[in-house]
């Protein structure tokens, strides 16, 4: 662990903003999405909204659907190769290689969640798929951040704020 550590606290400042920018594009999208429905912390369904909240919320998922992997990925890689960057990393560090396992883990889960929800909606149970969707996408984010990215990032900007 400790070559990470070491990696992400000594990412340069413009790698670590961008770092830090990404993940809360990917909170802000997520929660802009959990908002979205409104029976997302009961068990009622679509037929207490009217027929343009359900368009609204249909459209919002499935465009969520692709955004979340493209973005995902996009950022999984980001992040990978600058902690490349950093010295003493190699693609053979166990540390390195233990993080990319847990980012192409993610991805599979992600689409796990994706085609289940979809294939809810598609039955026309659309709030059930949010509130699935919420609950398991925001778990799994914030497993990732608990045990890899959060706490050295979080450390850093601290130090960079302070600075
Ligand atoms: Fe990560
Ligand atoms: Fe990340």
């Amino acid at each position: 662990m400790a070559i990470h550590v070491e990696a992400v606290q000594n990412l340069n400042p413009e790698d670590f903003m961008q770092i830090n920018e990404e993940h809360v594009r990917l909170g802000d999208s997520l929660e802009l999405l959990c908002t979205t429905c409104h029976n997302l912390d009961n068990q009622l369904d679509c037929r207490s909204c009217s027929r343009e909240k359900l368009a609204t919320c249909q459209g919002r998922l499935i465009s969520f659907f692709y955004n979340v992997i493209n973005f995902s990925s996009a950022h999984f890689k980001h992040e990978e190769s600058i902690m490349l960057r950093q010295s003493g990393v190699t693609k053979d560090d166990e540390d390195f290689r233990r993080h990319q396992q847990a980012h192409s883990n993610m991805l599979n889960a992600l689409y796990e969640i994706i085609n289940e929800c979809d294939l809810l909606d598609s039955r026309g149970r659309t709030a059930e798929a949010y509130r699935n969707l919420c609950n398991r996408m925001s778990e799994k984010f914030k497993e990732h951040d608990r045990m890899f990215d959060g706490i050295y990032l979080k450390k850093r900007l601290a130090e960079a704020t302070i600075q």
